[in-house]
């Protein structure tokens, strides 16, 4: 460790490199399962109304999950539309056996209630792992889908080769879908866990311990080179645009820099593997869809078999 070396530089964590092999890898195996199957993986997007931000987000998924050599398609709803006709599109690509993958875009419009929409996915098909009952498989350690930016995060402090096993790690944020998930999946890999939040009087206090640090608040500067303990993995989740019209993260990155030992990027860090780990959530739904396809086939054809033998 040179903390005292007023030279050093963390290591920038490139989750952009890390995405782009993890995307190499699907899309050549891609067209190894389409000649075992008979069909690419498929994902569903659905879009509410017209939300900037949320556009941008739809249409990265849409070309990554293209990109890759999946068959990825857009429902694009007016924001006026019923909650009924949303889940009744839901119930239709539920029971479709072509469709792998659904996801609705988050923020829905105030006339929705997303909880009823999101848990109106077939638990087997939602890629985002939203569901309630994926969310009680990752609390309860059973098998289930497990959410892409957390998932993403794991896979970004591996790729350190710092062992997560043992170390404290600091989560700051709660949210349903960064701050407790992640937090779960540091406890799956034996990390010490603390998690943090806007009532935790003593930040600094906290996050000084961490040998691995994950931020996910959405706060220009939230944390500060001083809050940080020296050689840490800082993992940045936040992304704002600030009064410049710059991305920012939630850490004084620059500052951050001379202190952490390994740091990600805002842009750059933590947002491709996102998506990356959406791809992969895809691609295993699909691998569970096809098997159990083909194992009831083979059972069809031993019950037909068994039929025409009595005749
Ligand atoms: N809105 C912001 N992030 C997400 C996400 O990861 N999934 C969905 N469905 N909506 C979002």
């Amino acid at each position: 460790m040179n903390e005292d070396n007023s030279d050093h530089m963390a290591q920038i964590i490139d989750g952009k490199a890390l995405a782009t092999r993890i995307r190499e890898k699907m899309k050549d195996r891609i067209p190894q399962l389409e000649a075992q199957y008979g069909r690419r993986p498929s994902l569903y997007v659905i879009l509410v109304g017209e939300d900037p931000g949320s556009r941008i987000y739809v249409r990265n998924k849409i070309n990554a999950a293209t990109s890759v050599g999946m068959d990825a398609r857009l429902i694009h709803f007016d924001d006026d539309v019923s909650e009924s006709d949303l889940l009744n599109l839901i119930h239709v690509l539920n029971e479709d056996p072509l469709v792998d993958g659904i996801l609705v875009q988050l923020p829905l419009p105030a006339h929705m209630n997303e909880e009823r929409v999101v848990d109106a996915i077939a638990k087997d098909k939602d890629v985002d792992g939203f569901h309630a009952l994926n969310v009680g498989a990752l609390w309860q350690g059973t098998h289930g889908i497990t959410p892409c930016t957390p998932k993403g995060i794991i896979q970004l402090i591996m790729s350190t080769g710092i062992p997560i096993a043992g170390k404290i790690a600091v989560v700051v944020g709660r949210s349903n879908i960064v701050g407790k998930p992640v937090a779960k999946l540091l406890l799956d890999e034996n990390a010490t866990v603390i998690i943090t939040h806007t009532r935790t009087p003593d930040l600094k206090a906290m996050t000084t311990q961490a040998d691995i640090l994950v931020v996910a608040v959405g706060k220009e500067r939230l944390i500060t080179a001083d809050m940080i303990k020296p050689g840490a993995v800082v993992i940045d989740v936040g992304i704002t645009r600030n009064a410049d019209g710059k991305l920012v993260g939630d850490v004084d990155f620059e500052a951050a820099r001379k202190v952490a030992g390994y740091i990600t990027p805002v842009p750059g860090g933590v947002g491709p593997l996102t998506i990356a780990m959406l791809l992969k959530n895809t691609m295993e739904c699909f691998l569970n869809h096809a098997e159990t396809h083909s194992r009831v086939s083979k059972l069809w054809t031993t019950i037909i078999n068994a039929r025409i033998g009595s005749k």
